[in-house]
C-alpha cells in the first residue's frame, strides 16, 4: 500500500515537494490553511512558477489533494512542515505558523509517524519549540513518533537543480529519527546527507544563506569604492573568477531580495544575541551594507542626471524588473521597493516594466507595467535595470535610452553605465 504523506503548507517549498513525492509513489495530501490555494490546486492549476498546471494535473491523477481539513494528518505515515517563517518585529523569526502547524499535527498525529520540519528557522526550533508541541499528542518521541529537521534548498527558477538532484540534509532529534528521515527523502532525492542532529541541520541552512549574504555585501562594498577609484568592479570579478580554486564569484547589485538572503541570517544573529549576549558581527555588517544599496543606486542615478543637467525631481525614471530574481515572478523583499520609495520621495516620476509583474505598488501607490518597453525607455530621462530578465533586449534598450543605468553589470558596455 502506498505510504501516506501530508505536507503542511503548499507554497514555493511545499508544492514542489508534493510533486516529487507523488511522482515517486507517495499518496500525498497538501494541508493548506488558505482555502483559495486549495481550490486552485484541486482545479488542476498551479500558483507557483516551478510547478506547472500539467504537473498539478498529473499529481491530481496520482491522488494528490489539497485540503484545509487536517483529518488527513490522522492517516499520515509522514508529515512535513513547509510553512512560512517571516521576520517578527523584534528581528527574530515569527514562529506563529510553525507553532500553529505543530499544534494541528499534535491533534491528529498517529503512532509511528515521522514529522519533519523544513521551514527555515533558528537553531533549536525543532527540539525546543516543535517537539514539546507534538508531545501534547500524548505520544512520546522515540516510542510514539519521530521528529527531524531537513532544510529546504529550493532555488526558484533554477532549471538545473531541483528537489531530486539537490543533496538533502537531515538531522533528527535522535539517531533513529535521522535514519527514518533519510529513508523517507531517499525515496525521491538522489543524495541524502545525514548530520549529527537537528541543530546542525538547522545551522547548516543558515550558514549557506549567511555565506551568500556576507559575500554579496563584500562585493557591494567593493563596487562602491571601485567606482570612486575609477576601477571597473565587473572586470575585477571577471578576472578573479578565472581562479579554478578558492574563489567563488558573487555579483554586486541594487540590494538583496527574496525570502532567504535578507531574512535567514537574522535568525542566527538573533539567536546568538539572545542566548549568548554578543553580536554575530559579520551578519550585522552585511545587513548594513546590503540594505544601503538602494540608497546608493538612487544617489548614483541622481549624480548621472546631474551630469546631464537634470534634477531627479521631475525626471521620468523607468525601472526595469521589480522581482528579486531574474525570470521569476516573486517580488518578496525585492530592493526595487526601497529604491522606488527613495526616488518617489525625491520627486521622480516613476514607471516600471516587468514581464512577470502586471501591477506593482509602493506604499499603497499603484503602478501598472508599461505596455511597450522600447517606447517607455525612449521617453524616459533615465532607465534603471534592476533585474536582468532574459527577455530584455539590453543593447537595444540601452541605445534607445537617454541614460541607461545597469545595476546588474549585464548590458553591453558603451551606452550603459554600470553600477
Ligand atoms: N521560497 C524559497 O525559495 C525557500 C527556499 C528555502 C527555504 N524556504 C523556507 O521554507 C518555508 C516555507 O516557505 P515558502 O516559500 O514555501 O512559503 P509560502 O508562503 O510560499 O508558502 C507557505 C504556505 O503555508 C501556508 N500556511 C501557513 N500557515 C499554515 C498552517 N498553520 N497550516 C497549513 N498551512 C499553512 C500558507 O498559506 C502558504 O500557502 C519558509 O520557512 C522559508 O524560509 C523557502
Amino acid at each position: 500500500m502506498a505510504k501516506k504523506l501530508v505536507i503542511v503548507g503548499q507554497g514555493y517549498v511545499g508544492l514542489p515537494l508534493a510533486e516529487a513525492a507523488a511522482a515517486n509513489g507517495y499518496q500525498v495530501s497538501g494541508y493548506e490553511v488558505n482555502g483559495a490555494v486549495c481550490d486552485i490546486l484541486n482545479s488542476g492549476r498551479s500558483h507557483i512558477g516551478d510547478v506547472s498546471d500539467e504537473d498539478v494535473q498529473r499529481m491530481r491523477g496520482l491522488g494528490y489533494v489539497a485540503t484545509s481539513e487536517p483529518a488527513c494528518i490522522g492517516e499520515a505515515d509522514v508529515v512535513v512542515i513547509c510553512v512560512p517563517t517571516p521576520l517578527s518585529e523584534d528581528g527574530g523569526p515569527d514562529l506563529r505558523a510553525v507553532k500553529a502547524a505543530a499544534s494541528t499535527i499534535s491533534d491528529w498525529l498517529i503512532r509511528d509517524a515521522l514529522v519533519v520540519l523544513e521551514s527555515t528557522t533558528y537553531p533549536g526550533t525543532t527540539e525546543d519549540v516543535v517537539l514539546p508541541i507534538l508531545e501534547r499528542s500524548g505520544l512520546g518521541h522515540g516510542t510514539g513518533f519521530l521528529l527531524a529537521f531537513s532544510p529546504e534548498r529550493v532555488d526558484p527558477g533554477n532549471p538545473i537543480f531541483g528537489i531530486r538532484n539537490t543533496p538533502k540534509l537531515v538531522g533528527g532529534v535522535t539517531e533513529e529519527a535521522t535514519r527514518r528521515a533519510a529513508l523517507f527523502y531517499g525515496d525521491f532525492v538522489e543524495t541524502v546527507v545525514s548530520l549529527k542532529g537537528a541543530k546542525e541541520a538547522e545551522t547548516a541552512k543558515l550558514l549557506e544563506n549567511t555565506y551568500r549574504h556576507v559575500n554579496i555585501a563584500l562585493v557591494n562594498e567593493m563596487a562602491r569604492f571601485c567606482h570612486d577609484l575609477g576601477i571597473d568592479i565587473w572586470e575585477v570579478i571577471r578576472g578573479a573568477s578565472t581562479k579554478p580554486f578558492g574563489f567563488h564569484a558573487f555579483k554586486p547589485g541594487p540590494g538583496v531580495g527574496g525570502h532567504c538572503i535578507p531574512i535567514d541570517p537574522n535568525y542566527l544573529s538573533f539567536q546568538v544575541r539572545k542566548t549568548l549576549g554578543y553580536q554575530f558581527r559579520f551578519v550585522e555588517l552585511a545587513q548594513e551594507i546590503n540594505n544601503s544599496m538602494p540608497a546608493y543606486v538612487a544617489q548614483r542615478l541622481q549624480d548621472m542626471l546631474n551630469d546631464h543637467s537634470r534634477a531627479l525631481r521631475g525626471s521620468r525614471v523607468l525601472l526595469l524588473g521589480v522581482t528579486y530574481k531574474p525570470d521569476i515572478a516573486d517580488q518578496r523583499e525585492s530592493p526595487a521597493v526601497p529604491l522606488a520609495r527613495i526616488l518617489l520621495a525625491k520627486g521622480a516620476e516613476l514607471s516600471y516594466q516587468d514581464p512577470y509583474v502586471a501591477s506593482w505598488s509602493v506604499d499603497g501607490e499603484a503602478f501598472a507595467s508599461v505596455d511597450d518597453v522600447d517606447v517607455a525607455a525612449g521617453g524616459a530621462d533615465a532607465v534603471v535595470l534592476l533585474q536582468d530578465h532574459s527577455v530584455y533586449a539590453l543593447e537595444r534598450l540601452a541605445s534607445e535610452s537617454a541614460l541607461f543605468f545597469d545595476t546588474r553589470g549585464v548590458a553591453p558596455e558603451g551606452r550603459a553605465i554600470r553600477l
